[in-house]
């Protein structure tokens, strides 16, 4: 089949490399794509964002499959217009994607169907809102309602600071429109997991479990990030907590958007706290993670096209997936400066020698070629990923990738892993 992935980050990348390798996949091209995907895609220059240029170009192209990795084009109604026009594709209904673009109906879903999160309020007037958090009192969390980008959240330790916090996001306008509305909730300890879910609307495969590392900093400090690196399994996931995940989170909500005319197609990933009481959703996402996405392709070794097809099709319910026992852990190399400001067009050299080792894939997410250089044109660019035969290995295979990488003007976390490391 000709298959066309919407994207251009590092997700992006280990999706068009887990479809290329497919049987069933005939051509692969890639919107916008990046200097990595092209060596698995045809990239074609067109934004994820431009509905209408990629819509015009599967029709053009007879394409029979689409695949959406960002939220964006999602929480759009890009799916929906691919449906209306009879092309197949993986990815949320508009209506299904505000489980992501939208944290208050999040928050009230769960609120509707009992799905463990933490205690909230939902605030269109930042006066109400800051009443709130005077009652409740610090820490307590600060969430603009629409997409920002991972960055529309503020862990407030101080109730000024939570205050501060409502005005940036309704008073200063910081996250535009996404923040019309703000979540304030209580804020939760614990452990962090990713937990994502291949959906057809009616039944669901699980993917293995992974954890994120959001800061940008060493031991999780600093500001946050989309995500400085990941591996899987995540070990904090045990098979209790993985059931306790699928009986009370994946399983009711996947009931409730039936309920609620909204069927879940796509990926459903849930951004869980493991605390004392539990697993507690903090967030859904409604696409793969990034990087999540990148350790977890390495670790699959069932074909991935057949399930996501399988997903579109609604017939999930005949599926599974084999993953490879050993664990893969990704790194992420960043502009210097990155969350904040950083230099474009720094060159990145010897790639092709950190790759060439063995179990090491190096997804790419911020790159472009130019005169036969690679260049770097984002925050996050690379996502060095290993496989070993266990945590400490795989760290060791992906920090040895990542050394080979001449690139002075970029840098990575050194301790990826630690949380499974230290266990
Ligand atoms: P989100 O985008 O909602 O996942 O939030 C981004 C990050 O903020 C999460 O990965 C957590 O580290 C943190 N966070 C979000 N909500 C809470 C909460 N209720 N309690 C503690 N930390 C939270
Ligand atoms: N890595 C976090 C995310 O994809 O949202």
């Amino acid at each position: 089949m000709k298959v066309l992935v919407v994207g251009g980050g590092g997700r992006e990348h280990a999706l068009c490399w887990a479809i290329g390798a497919s049987p069933l996949c005939d051509k692969l091209w890639c919107a916008p794509g990046n200097a990595g995907i092209a060596q698995e895609a045809e990239c074609v220059p067109i934004g994820a964002e431009d509905m209408d240029g990629l819509i015009r170009f599967a029709q053009e192209n007879q394409v029979d499959f689409v695949v959406v990795g960002p939220e964006a084009p999602l929480v759009a109604g890009l799916v929906d217009r691919l449906d209306a026009l009879g092309i197949k594709a993986f990815g949320p209904s508009a209506a299904a994607a505000r489980l992501e673009g939208s944290k208050g109906y999040m928050k009230d879903l769960c609120a509707k169907y009992g799905i463990p999160t933490a205690a909230y309020g939902r605030f269109q007037d930042a006066a109400a809102a800051k009443a709130f958090v005077d009652r409740e009192g610090a820490p307590i969390v600060v969430k603009a309602d629409g997409l920002a980008a991972g960055k529309g959240v503020i862990i407030a330790q101080t109730v000024p600071e939570a205050h501060a916090a409502i005005e940036n996001i309704m008073g200063d306008r910081q996250f535009g429109d996404a923040g019309n509305e703000v979540v304030v909730e209580e804020f939760l300890a614990g452990e962090e997991a990713s937990f994502l879910a291949i959906c057809d609307g009616e039944d669901f495969v699980s993917l293995a479990s992974a954890q994120d590392h959001k800061a940008v900093g060493e031991g999780d400090t600093g500001p946050n990030t989309g995500g400085m690196g990941a591996y899987s399994p995540a070990p904090v996931v045990t098979k209790a907590i993985e059931a306790q995940v699928i009986a009370e989170i994946i399983r009711p909500t996947m009931a409730a958007m039936k309920a609620e005319g909204a069927p879940f197609k796509g990926v459903l990933y849930a951004g869980l706290m493991i605390t004392e009481k539990g697993p507690q959703l903090l967030e859904f996402n409604v696409r793969f993670g990034d990087p999540e996405c990148q350790p977890l392709v390495m670790r699959l070794k069932s074909d991935l096209l057949s399930c996501l097809v399988g997903a579109a099709d609604g017939v999930l319910r005949t599926m599974d997936l084999l993953w490879h026992d050993d664990v893969a852990l990704c790194v992420v190399m960043a502009a210097d400066g990155y969350p904040g400001a950083y230099e474009k067009n720094t060159e990145i050299k010897n790639l092709a020698a950190a790759g060439a080792l063995e179990n090491v894939t190096i997804f790419h997410a911020g790159t472009v070629a130019e005169n036969g250089r690679i260049l770097a044109n984002g925050g996050r660019v690379l996502g060095v990923t290993a496989r070993g035969a266990d945590i400490a290995v795989a760290q060791i295979n992906a920090y040895a990738a990542v050394d080979r990488i001449d690139w002075p003007q970029g840098f990575c976390r050194r301790d990826i892993g630690w949380r499974a490391v230290a266990r």
